[in-house]
């Protein structure tokens, strides 16, 4: 018996030196105390039914209760995980969860703590390494004996929006807490300058959206250890990005998106050799990109959006072939799209380029670019041919926006991609008339080539495009008449023809779905159409600057319309059953 027991310990022992504790021994390891610490910490949340905290029983070692952990040689509770635990109302401010004073790691986060405020006695749980406050719904000023946590390891208080950090306290954490490695504050609210002295221990810094003000210093690229710092929404506006004498840091990761920055971004970007996001969106960047950017030879996200850049966009950005996001959108590069980006950016994924000058012809070969998905190319001054692979493309949003540009053409012969189902082409100088290889577009449920130059007779290609719902050839010079059967157009929602020299009368054509149908401003003559006359779902006609007549006594019932526009037909007498239509 003796024997038994002894080896039956000793079992234990091993088991919980292994971490293979099992819950079914009845040893209790945990300190009576700390278990009924942890059950009033329950109970003060009444309900018994929290995902975690329904297997704590008495009857149980507390150590096997679901997110506790012990320490195996001593039994304290060392770690108290009720993350997602649905926790509601607030904590008391002599809560019993103070007692657990052996605690390393605290997290409660994904919980609903009602607005209440973080009670100051977490300052008494001084052995904390990790505290977990996010998304947890408390509000209000943070205590300040959170500084007493000096032994934190990562404090995580973000996404609480209505929690409130002083300066003193926010500048205790960053130069006290000597072994902090991870500081999330995203959304709290800190309103005072950007921190000049930081820990050296410090990895990882998320103070996105904190209300901090001031001047990006050279000081965050000489803290060691740092790898990732989110500055992302902060006003910055009185600074400039500065120069980089010396950067001690490992640096992988650096937003500093919406912060106002201005002036020009300096060579010594370069330097910053580990980064992998850049993310400098939304400033008020000017100058041309330095050429050092190719040295960032890690980048994998490089986001310039939203700037007022200007200048070529540098070749030496192919040297970046880890890039998977290039984001240039709306500055003001000029000049031609270098060749080599279509040829050494192979695992590009997203490429960004609209709202710029960018000018010239892309190349007639992209066939590297085989994981692009989403490309968007929209206003620039992009001439010639659109060329071919961009239909092939298997974009995750099967858009393809290449208006505003300047092109003359599209190919003579497609290859698509079926998934094609948006086209804009729209503000280009596409002239002629609409190419066949239109027809191969089969999926396009929208297809814009407003205000071009395209003339000839409405395109008979487009009426086998049997999926379209909206069309737009507005502004164009497409002359002769308008197909008499549209049939095969069934989904047809909206028809934008206006601005052209189109002539004939308007036919039958029988279309259930049409809402909105623009034919001004054409040549079209003849009787109000009888086709218009049925009922249909029309909302919205515009018949002006044509030269149709309106038969009188004409029965007409517009079950739907709100907004007709016949101002220049030669109305005789304007019908009575138009009198409750808005005319425009
Ligand atoms: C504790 O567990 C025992 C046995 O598993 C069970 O009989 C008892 O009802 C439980 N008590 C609570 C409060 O859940
Ligand atoms: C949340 O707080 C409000 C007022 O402060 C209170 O009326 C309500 O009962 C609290 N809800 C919970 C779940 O504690
Ligand atoms: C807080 O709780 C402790 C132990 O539960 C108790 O001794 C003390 O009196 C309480 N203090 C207050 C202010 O409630
Ligand atoms: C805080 O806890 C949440 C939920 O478990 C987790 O997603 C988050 O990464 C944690 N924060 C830190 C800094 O570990
Ligand atoms: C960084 O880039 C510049 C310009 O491309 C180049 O002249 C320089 O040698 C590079 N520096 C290093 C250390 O690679
Ligand atoms: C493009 O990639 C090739 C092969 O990796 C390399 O030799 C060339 O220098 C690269 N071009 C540029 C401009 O980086
Ligand atoms: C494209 O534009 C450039 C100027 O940016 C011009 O030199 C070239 O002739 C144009 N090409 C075509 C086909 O219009
Ligand atoms: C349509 O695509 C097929 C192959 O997918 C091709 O052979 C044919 O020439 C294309 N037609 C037009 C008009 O582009
Ligand atoms: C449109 O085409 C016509 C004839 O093809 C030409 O005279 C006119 O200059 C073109 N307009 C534009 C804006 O390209
Ligand atoms: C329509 O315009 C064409 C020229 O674009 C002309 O040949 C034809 O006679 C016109 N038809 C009518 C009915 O006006
Ligand atoms: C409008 O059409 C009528 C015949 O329906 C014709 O007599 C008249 O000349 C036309 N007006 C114009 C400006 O073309
Ligand atoms: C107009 O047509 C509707 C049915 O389409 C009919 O009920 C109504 O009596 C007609 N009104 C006139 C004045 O002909």
């Amino acid at each position: 018996m003796g024997r038994f027991f002894f080896f039956y310990s000793f079992l234990c022992f091993v088991l919980l030196r292994s971490g293979c504790f099992s819950s079914s021994l009845d040893h209790q390891l945990c300190s009576p105390t700390e278990a009924s610490a942890l059950l009033q910490f329950k109970q003060s949340f009444g309900v018994n039914s929290f995902p975690k905290t329904k297997s704590w029983n008495e009857s149980r070692d507390c150590c096997s209760w679901d997110g506790v952990t012990c320490d195996m040689l001593n039994g304290h509770v060392i770690d108290l995980d009720l993350s997602c635990s649905q926790l509601g109302g607030s904590i008391h401010p002599n809560s019993s969860l103070f007692q657990l004073h052996h605690l390393h790691t605290l997290n409660l986060a994904y919980n609903y703590f009602n607005y209440s405020s973080i009670p100051r006695n977490i300052g008494q749980l001084t052995n904390l390494r990790h505290l977990n406050l996010s998304d947890a719904w408390f509000e209000g000023k943070i205590p300040t004996e959170i500084s007493y946590l000096s032994n934190l390891v990562s404090l995580d208080l973000s996404d609480s929006y209505g929690l409130q950090l002083d300066e003193r306290t926010f500048e205790t954490m960053l130069q006290d807490f000597t072994n902090l490695e991870v500081l999330s504050l995203y959304l709290v609210n800190i309103s005072s300058p950007l921190p000049v002295n930081i820990s050296s221990s410090l990895r990882y810094m998320d103070l996105t959206d904190t209300n901090l003000r001031g001047v990006l210093t050279e000081s965050f690229f000489l803290v060691t250890n740092l790898e990732r710092l989110k500055l992302r929404g902060n006003d910055l506006v009185k600074g400039v990005f500065p120069k980089i004498h010396r950067s001690n840091t490992l640096l992988m990761e650096l937003d500093i998106s919406y912060t106002g920055i201005s002036g020009e971004l300096p060579h010594s970007i370069g330097t910053l050799k580990s980064l992998n996001i850049l993310n400098l969106e939304g400033c008020q960047f000017t100058g041309s990109i330095p050429d050092s950017i190719g040295n960032l030879t890690q980048i994998t996200e490089l986001i310039l959006s939203l700037n007022h850049f200007t200048g070529h966009i540098p070749s030496t950005i192919s040297k970046l072939k880890h890039l998977t996001i290039l984001h240039l959108s709306s500055n003001s590069f000029s000049g031609e799209i270098p060749d080599v980006f279509f040829s050494n950016l192979t695992h590009l994924q997203r490429l960004d380029l609209s709202s710029n000058s960018l000018s010239g012809p892309l190349p007639n070969n992209a066939s590297n670019l085989q994981k692009l998905t989403q490309l968007d190319l929209y206003d620039n001054l992009l001439n010639g041919t659109i060329p071919c692979w961009l239909f092939s493309l298997h974009l995750l949003r099967p858009f393809l926006s290449l208006g505003k540009n300047q092109y003359s053409g599209l190919p003579d012969e497609l290859k698509t991609n079926p998934a094609l189902i948006k086209l804009d082409l729209s503000n280009n100088q596409l002239s002629g008339s609409v190419p066949q290889s239109l027809v191969n577009l089969t999926y396009l449920y929208t297809l814009d080539l407003s205000s071009n130059n395209i003339t000839g007779p409405f395109p008979a290609s487009i009426l086998s495009l049997t999926h379209l719902e909206y069309l737009d050839l507005s502004s164009n010079s497409l002359s002769g008449p308008l197909p008499s059967n549209a049939s095969m157009l069934q989904e047809l929602f909206f028809v934008d023809l206006s601005y052209n020299s189109l002539n004939g009368t308007i036919p039958s054509w029988n279309l259930p779905l049409l809402s909105l149908l623009w034919l001004n401003h054409n040549q079209l003559s003849g009787s109000f159409p009888q086709s218009l006359v049925n009922p249909t779902n029309l909302s919205t006609l515009d018949l002006s600057s044509n030269n149709i007549t309106i038969d009188e006594g004409i029965n007409i019932t517009f079950p739907s319309l709100e907004v007709l526009k016949l101002s220049s037909c030669e109305l005789k007498d304007f019908p009575h059953f138009l009198r409750n239509v808005k005319t425009l």
